[in-house]
Parts: structure tokens; sequence; C-alpha cells
């Protein structure tokens, strides 16, 4: 039996405790459902084990897609998973597809209704969980700097399609879900966290029957059979129809803004600045030029659509040895 010393960390429905490898966690999901900041508390026999196979699960789906995560295995028991030791970040990332749930009391948005493209929203993880801007995110350094944001906004992105699109082909709605990130020594970006019902809110695509813990938040079903009864449709292959990437290539607009590395001297800048100087215009202090590039780019994920740009941009639109470049999805 493990003593009570060992646990490293203690939330409402994960226990972490060590293993024998420094650098990995032992994540114990608990028989408990909590809801209204735990105001509301309920134990419940074989819930751990199903919130770890689903984790398990959908954080293969995203490996399996490129995405960096923190989990490594699934542990001895079933309620257990292998993570990657991360500094998390205090921030909840909530991706909304659909209207349900706070938006819907905060904007009055028709509870169901679809969103022209899916919102990002962040929430400070603290003890009442407020709306944080992105602005504020950075007035406070709770991420290291402005570019890990961006790659925070891009990952939430990218796991939404993939999600939307594992869950559309078992018939089930992906209305909105939460999302945690950290940085592992290397200061690598990581998704961390859980992927469970509790963070999730999934409705059946035909009937609207509630398939997240919103059955327990409002009293709707039981929350163990409604799980177990999810996690058996994700388990499902997909029909071979929804599964064939190169039947859904979408398209995706960007742009590739390519400057001189900053250390680097850059003759043309240098040369328009003198002669803005020469025009009498003293007050500009600095100048930098660079170039743009608008693409679009036919691909069957957002992830795909990334190494393709990024390929390009390292080896066509710029030349890596003197210039750094951007990449920004326009949709
Ligand atoms: O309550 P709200 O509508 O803002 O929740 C949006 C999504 O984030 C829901 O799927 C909910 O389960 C999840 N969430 C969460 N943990 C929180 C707050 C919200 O997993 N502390």
């Amino acid at each position: 039996m493990t003593v009570a010393t060992d646990i490293l960390a203690e939330g409402k429905t994960k226990t972490l405790r060590p293993t024998s490898q420094p650098d990995e966690l032992r994540v114990a999901f608990k028989d408990a459902a909590t809801a209204f900041n735990g105001k509301k508390y309920q134990e419940m026999p074989g819930k751990g084990a199903l919130n770890a196979r689903i984790s398990a699960l959908l954080f293969e789906l995203l490996a399996a897609q490129g995405i960096p995560t923190c989990f490594v295995r699934a542990g001895s028991e079933p309620t257990e998973l292998i993570y990657k030791r991360l500094t998390m970040i205090p921030l909840e990332v909530v991706v909304r597809n659909f209207a349900y749930g706070s938006i819907v009391k905060r904007f009055g948005f028709d509870e169901g209704m679809p969103f022209n493209k899916p919102l990002v929203e962040f929430f400070h993880k603290t003890s009442d969980d407020p709306q944080i801007t992105e602005d504020l995110i950075l007035e406070l350094n709770l991420v290291p700097t402005a570019a890990t944001l961006e790659a925070i906004k891009r990952l939430t992105l990218q796991i939404n399609e993939i999600f939307v699109a594992f869950f559309e082909a078992r018939g089930i709605r992906c209305g909105d879900f939460k999302l945690e990130f950290g940085l592992d020594p290397d200061g690598t970006l990581l998704l961390g966290d859980e992927l469970s019902p509790d963070n999730f809110r999934l409705r059946d695509a035909q009937s609207g029957a509630v398939l997240d813990k919103d059955v327990f938040r409002l009293d709707l079903a039981d929350l163990v059979e409604t799980y177990q009864g999810l996690l058996a449709r994700m388990e499902q292959p997909a029909p071979v129809s929804v599964s064939v990437p190169s039947a859904k290539l979408k398209t995706y607009q960007a742009e590739v803004w390519v400057h001189s590395r900053k250390s680097i001297l850059n003759p043309e800048s240098k040369a328009i600045l003198e002669g803005i100087h020469t025009l009498g215009y003293g007050n500009v202090q600095a100048l930098g030029a660079g170039k743009r590039f608008t693409l679009k780019v036919a691909a069957a994920s957002l992830v795909e659509a990334e190494q393709t740009l990024n390929q390009l941009a390292q080896t066509v639109l710029s030349n890596p040895v003197i210039e750094d470049y951007e990449l920004k999805f326009k949709n």
C-alpha cells in the first residue's frame, strides 16, 4: 500500500505520486465527482478507472497526430496513468464549438448554438478561476513569452480539430472542453492534466443526450453508466468513410513573415532608414524590413498544414542562417 507521505499533490479528482523515474509522475484518478467548485461532491466507484482509460485513449489519439503531451503510458492500476513531470502553466484553456455552460450565462447565447469558428477563452487557475485576457496573462508572467501563448492557442485549435472529427465520426457533438498546458525541463510546451468527460461537453448528435459531467451537475443520469457508454462508443473504430483524411482536405490560409535575425545587420533596413533620415524624419529611430507571404494550403488537418508551412518557411521562404520567420493562421 502506498503511504500518504508519497503524495506530491492532491486535487479534487486526482492524486499525484512520484515513480522511480525522477522525470515522471504516477497520476491516480479518484472515484469521486465534484461540481460547482467543490460544493457538490459524490463518491462514484468505477469513475477513476473510466476517466483514466478515456484520458489515455484521447492522449494516444493526439500523440498519433503529432501533438506533444505529458502522457507516457497506462499505469499498473486501471485508475493510474504515468505522465512526464511538467511545470504547469496556471491557465485553463477552454475551446468552444457550441454554446453551453458559462458562456450562455455570461453572454446570453442560445444553448447549443454553433459558433462561426471555435472560440478560445482563458481562465486563471486561482480560487475562483476568473476569465483572463491575453494582455493580463503576459502582464502577470503566467507564460514565459508571448510566443508560448501563441503556441498554446495554436495547439488548442489543432487539438479541437482532432477531437471534433473523432467524436463526429462516432455520432457525438463536441460542444466544448478545457485543456491545461505545462513546460518540461527543456522548456518544451506539452499538453498536461486530463482528457476526461469531466472536462468536456459531449452530446449525442441525433438525440442531444448528455454524455459528460453535466449528467452529474444537473442530476440528469448516472455518471458512471454514462461514461461507460461513452467509452464504448469511443473505442469503436470510425466508419471508413470518415476515417480517410484525403477525403476531407480543408483549405488553411496563413501568412509567413520573414525578417532578419535581431543580431544581424540588415543592409536593406539600414539603407531605408538612412533614406528616411535624409528626407527629414529624424525621429524615426529604428526600422526593420521584412517579407510577408500569404498562402493557402490544402491539408487534412491544422497539424499537417503547420508542418507543411514550417518546412516551406525554413527551406524556401527564408534563409535560416540569417533570418527568422513567424507563421500566422488566418482561419
Ligand atoms: O463552465 P464552462 O462552460 O466555462 O466550462 C467550459 C468547459 O470547460 C466545460 O467542458 C467544462 O467541463 C470545462 N471546465 C473544466 N474545469 C473547470 C471549468 C470548466 O473542466 N474548472
